[in-house]
């Protein structure tokens, strides 16, 4: 299972990097409109630098940014001219029954689609089927609405892997640090995940009490050693 950083902000996207655990960045219009750039273009190019400085050779998902399937083709055709010379690029095509069309295009063009916005298991092997390299199935959306995300994602799986499929699954939505274990044992591929989930998923009070014991108890030995050094040198 490898875990991706579900993020368009440069600064948390560094933070992860620096701690050598992403294996893959997933955007998409929302996470960028609410990233606080001005420019679609340049801020992409910013993350990739960010992924370039970092040696991070990691897969970077990019969502069009229209509803319009006759238009996707040719934004996923600009992505490529803009971001393509980042060789890890993959675009990020949401399911719909036209939107599959676009998603075979690109796949016979050997562009890595990411075929986002899946909340079913149909939607989903309809996408692997088509060619999407990875199929995001959104866990908190499926969850909003009363679905067990968990079997959404178990079913896929068990199918992509019976059908010989090579799509991966990507489980993406993750609204709380339990999604995060629920989703990992539901047998995603990757699961992409918030930057504000990682530090809560290192941590755990019992780590700190036992991390603090070790050091009293060390400062403690140590202390006695001096003295008793001290004592017997006087
Ligand atoms: C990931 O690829 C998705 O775009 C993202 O996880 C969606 O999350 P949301 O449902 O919280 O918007």
């Amino acid at each position: 299972m490898k875990l991706f950083v579900d993020t368009a902000d440069v600064k948390e996207l560094e933070m992860c990097l620096e701690r050598g655990f992403p294996s893959g960045v997933t955007t998409n219009p929302l996470l960028v409109a609410r990233s606080g750039c001005t420019d679609f273009g340049a801020h992409i190019r910013s993350m990739i630098d960010a992924l370039i400085r970092h040696d991070a050779k990691i897969p970077l998902s990019v969502e069009v940014n229209t509803a319009d399937p006759n238009k996707m083709a040719d934004q996923a055709e600009e992505f490529v001219r803009e971001f393509g010379d980042y060789p890890y690029l993959n675009i990020k095509i949401p399911i719909g029954w036209n939107e599959l069309k676009v998603i075979a295009q690109l796949a016979k063009r050997n562009v890595p689609v990411n075929c986002t916005c899946c909340m079913s298991y149909n939607q989903a092997i309809m996408a692997a089927s088509a060619g999407a390299k990875y199929v995001s199935l959104f866990w908190g959306r499926i969850r909003d609405i009363g679905y067990d995300a968990g079997s959404v994602v178990r079913a896929t799986r068990e199918s992509l892997d019976r059908r010989g499929l090579d799509s991966e699954i990507i489980v993406g939505s993750i609204r709380h640090i339990a999604d995060v274990n629920e989703a990992i044992q539901a047998g995603g591929h990757i699961l992409t995940v918030p930057p504000k989930f990682f530090a809560q998923m290192c941590a755990h009070p019992k780590t700190d009490e036992a991390v603090a014991q070790f050091m009293t108890e060390f400062r403690a030995w140590e202390q006695a050693v001096q003295a008793s050094q001290m004592k017997r040198a006087a």
